[in-house]
């Protein structure tokens, strides 16, 4: 396994290993009730230490032998990613890797306007802010800290002024919850050359109490969205994107749509997640990783590394999403054991 063409690898369904999403923090300064509910995630509780935590030479290192095996983009999430001390110093060391063609971030943007500069300067190439609502009373509490709106706003006319762009937003949309204010997010965001994405509320973790009543469908926003602000669907800009495209009719930009629970997208997945703890993750449903900070510590080199990741991608037959839309009986889909909480891998 030298050369690049023959180190690529393929999963049992034939897919590639494009998309490489590393957690840099397990902490967030938000305690979203559908990802980390204030009642379990007090003062108490208890975070990764620090010498669990990857180092920014071993996150580069590790991305290194990934970029060999096919990856050509990279996400940095958290937890919240803003928390990690020195973050863009970790985005200097990936920028630089030739191969990588998209390099990016997923935030909850309230830390943004502070690190926006670095960050550009560092080498990121745009960002991705979430932002579930502009009705601060609904904002509030679907970040569980009361924090109105401002410095997510603030965090993204930071990131525009320095041209982290395209901007993307993303909510997630929970029936009786938010879902009564789609509307004005999409006004809010149209013609600022800003891409709002509506998420379908996912059962991802264990603490979340998803329910498919809960679900707003992609059918359902396109069509509250479309009845006022009039939208027509756009093409894919690559194959296996995760968001569905539609273009403002008039020209004034695009919105997206992210259906994984209505019209699962796992036939194209090719994502892998790197958790916090140097845990390989070959899907977000997962129920465990494969360590890879262990052997990296122990002395292992760079192809013992790439000949694990090889193997586990190679033996890869994660299609939650898919089996769970097959099963007929949705609302009562129980799935046995613990999955991997959402702020251990990023989303
Ligand atoms: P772009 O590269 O900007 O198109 O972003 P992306 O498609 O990687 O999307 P992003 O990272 O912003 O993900 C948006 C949301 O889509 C995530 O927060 C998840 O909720 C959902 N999502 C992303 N990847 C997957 C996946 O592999 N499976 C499922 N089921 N959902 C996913
Ligand atoms: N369903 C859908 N999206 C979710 N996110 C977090 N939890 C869920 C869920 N249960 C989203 C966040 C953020 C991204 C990292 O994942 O809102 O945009
Ligand atoms: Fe933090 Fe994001 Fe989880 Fe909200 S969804 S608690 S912002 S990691
Ligand atoms: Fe990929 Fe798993 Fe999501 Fe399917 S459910 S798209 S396999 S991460």
């Amino acid at each position: 396994m030298t050369g690049l063409g023959e180190a690529t690898v393929l999963d049992r369904f034939g897919r590639p290993i494009r998309d490489l999403r590393i957690s840099v923090t397990d902490r967030c300064n938000f305690r979203c009730p559908y990802c980390m509910p204030a009642e379990v995630f007090g003062a108490r509780y208890e975070f990764l230490p620090k010498p669990q935590i990857l180092t920014f030479e071993e996150v580069e290192r590790l991305t290194r032998v990934f970029v060999e095996l096919g990856v050509r983009k990279v996400r940095l999430t958290g937890g919240e990613p803003l928390l990690r001390a020195e973050i863009p110093k970790l985005v200097e060391r990936l920028a630089k890797i030739r191969e990588i063609e998209d390099l990016t971030l997923t935030t909850n943007g309230f830390l943004l306007s502070r690190h926006a500069w670095a960050l550009k300067e560092a080498g990121l190439r745009r960002i991705t802010v979430s932002l579930d609502s502009l009705d601060d009373e609904v904002f509030k509490r679907m970040n569980g800290r009361d924090w109105d709106k401002h410095h997510v706003l603030q965090g993204i006319d930071a990131a525009d002024k320095v041209g982290l762009r395209p901007i993307k937003i993303n909510c997630v949309v929970q029936r009786g919850v938010n879902d009564h204010t789609l509307m004005d997010l999409a006004r809010h965001f149209k013609g600022t050359g800003h891409i709002v994405r509506f998420i379908e509320f996912m059962d991802v973790g264990n603490l979340n109490g998803w329910n498919l009543s809960q679900v707003v469908s992609a059918r359902e926003i396109i069509e509250r969205i479309n009845a006022e602000l009039p939208l027509e669907p756009a093409e894919p800009h690559y194959r296996g994107e995760v968001a569905n495209r539609y273009r403002y009719k008039d020209g004034s930009g695009e919105i997206g749509i992210i259906a994984s629970v209505s019209q699962p997208f796992c036939g194209d997945c090719t994502r892998a997640r790197l958790s916090t703890d140097g845990k390989l993750v070959t899907c977000l449903f997962a129920k465990s990783g494969e360590d890879l900070r262990g052997p990296m510590r122990a002395g292992a080199s760079d192809s013992e590394l790439r000949a694990l990741i090889f193997s586990v991608w190679e033996r890869r037959v994660d299609r939650y999403s898919e089996e769970r839309s097959a099963n007929s009986d949705l609302e009562g889909y129980v799935d046995a054991g613990r999955k991997i909480e959402m702020y251990q891998i990023g989303g």
